[in-house]
C-alpha cells in the first residue's frame, strides 16, 4: 500500500464477460472526482491458467490489503469437469475476507427490495463428500451466531427503509430453518419498530414473480438466497442490472454483479455492464462510505440508460458504447 490517502481497489475481472464489463466499470470509477488506485489481479480461470489455482496467493494478499474488492464473474465451461474450478475461488475469497452479509438490492417500477443472503454457511460451507457406496452428501449447517449476526444486520437495514422484514425458509422440513426462525424471532425483539414475518421459500419465489413490490427486506440462508436473487432479478429488470455487496465486520467487502460469466456472449462486446456498475455504486456506498460519489455514479447510470441500452434490454449499444456514454454523462456533471 502506498503512503497516500487514495482508496485501494483490487479488481478481479475473472471469466467470460467479466473482463469486458469490468473495463467499463474501471473507466467510470476513474471518471469520478475520487482518489483511487486500482490494481487488477488474476482470479477464476485466469488464476488457474497462470498459477494453477482460482484464487492465487498474490491475488488474495492484494485483496486483503485493499479497501474494497470489485469482482466481475467466475465460471467457464472449460473447467466444468475439472478438479480445480473457478467457482472454488469465489467460495474461498468470501471465506478468507470473512464476508457473510450479501446484500442484493432489486429496484424496478414500484419495486424496491433488498435481499439479504447469508453468505458464510449452509450447504456451501458444510461438510461434503463421497462415501464408498457412491453416495454424495452436502450438509446444511448453521450455528446460532451465524444467523444472529446476519439477522441483526437485516433488521438494521429494514429500520433505515420501510421497516418490514420477511424471512424465507423451509420451516417444517429443515431443522436449520427451525433454528433460523428461533434466532430471528429473538433478534426481532430488539427491533420492535420493524414488522417481521416468515414465508416458505417456494412461496417466496412465487411472490417475487407475482408481486415483488410487497417485499422490503427479504432475509434468507445461502442457497435460498442464491436462487431467490436470480428469480427477483429476472422478475424485475433482468440479471443484467442486478448488483451485490458482500460485507463482513470490516473492510474490504466484495462487490460483484449477481450474474454469471455468460460464456455464450463472452468476447462479443455486447454484455451489459450495468450490474457491475451498480456493484461499484454499492462499493462506494457500503464499502468506502462515500454516499455522494455513490449517488453521482448511480444517477449517471440512470441517465445513460434513458438513451441507450445493450441487447439484453432490447437496445443495440455495445458494452463499450455504453461505457463511452456513461463517461460523457459523468464529465458533464
Ligand atoms: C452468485 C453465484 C455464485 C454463488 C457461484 C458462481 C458460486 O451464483 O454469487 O450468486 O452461488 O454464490
Ligand atoms: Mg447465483
Amino acid at each position: 500500500m502506498s503512503a497516500n490517502n487514495a482508496f485501494h481497489i483490487a479488481v478481479l475481472g475473472g471469466d467470460g464477460i467479466g473482463p469486458e464489463v469490468m473495463r467499463e466499470t474501471i473507466r467510470a470509477l476513474r471518471a469520478l472526482p475520487l482518489d483511487i488506485e486500482i490494481e487488477e489481479h488474476p482470479f477464476g480461470g485466469p488464476g488457474i491458467r497462470e498459477f494453477g489455482e482460482p484464487l492465487p496467493a498474490p491475488t488474495l494478499e492484494a485483496c486483503l490489503r485493499s479497501d474494497a474488492v470489485m469482482l466481475a464473474a467466475v465460471g467457464s465451461p472449460e473447467y466444468e469437469r475439472a478438479e480445480v474450478r473457478p467457482e472454488q475461488g469465489l467460495l474461498h475469497i468470501r471465506r478468507e475476507l470473512g464476508v457473510y452479509a450479501n446484500l442484493r438490492p432489486v429496484r424496478d417500477d414500484g419495486v424496491d427490495l433488498m435481499i439479504v443472503r447469508e453468505l458464510s454457511g449452509g450447504l456451501y460451507y458444510g461438510r461434503k463428500g463421497r462415501l464408498t457406496d457412491g453416495m454424495a452428501f452436502d450438509i446444511c449447517e448453521y450455528h446460532p451466531w451465524q444467523i444472529e449476526r446476519i439477522a441483526r444486520r437485516a433488521f438494521q437495514l429494514a429500520r433505515g427503509r420501510r421497516k418490514r422484514l420477511t424471512l424465507a425458509d423451509k420451516h417444517g422440513v429443515l431443522e436449520t430453518s427451525t433454528l433460523w426462525r428461533e434466532v430471528v424471532d429473538e433478534v426481532a425483539t430488539e427491533f420492535p419498530d420493524v414488522e417481521a414475518d416468515a414465508m416458505l421459500v417456494d412461496n417466496a419465489a412465487m411472490q417475487l414473480v407475482r408481486d415483488p413490490g410487497r417485499f422490503d427486506v427479504l432475509l434468507t440462508e445461502n442457497t435460498f438466497g442464491d436462487i431467490l436473487s436470480d428469480v427477483a432479478a429476472v422478475a424485475t429488470g433482468g440479471v443484467g442490472l442486478a448488483p451485490s455487496a458482500s460485507l463482513g465486520e470490516s473492510r474490504p467487502g466484495i462487490f460483484e454483479p449477481i450474474h454469471g460469466s455468460a460464456p455464450d456472449i463472452a468476447g462479443k462486446g455486447i454484455a451489459n455492464p450495468v450490474a457491475t456498475l451498480r456493484s461499484a455504486v454499492l462499493m462506494l456506498r457500503y464499502g468506502l462510505e462515500l454516499p455522494d460519489e455513490a449517488r453521482l455514479l448511480d444517477e449517471a447510470v440512470d441517465e445513460t440508460l434513458v438513451t441507450l441500452s445493450t441487447p439484453d434490454l432490447g437496445g443495440t449499444a455495445t458494452t463499450s458504447e455504453f461505457g463511452d456514454a456513461l463517461v460523457d454523462v459523468l464529465a458533464a456533471r
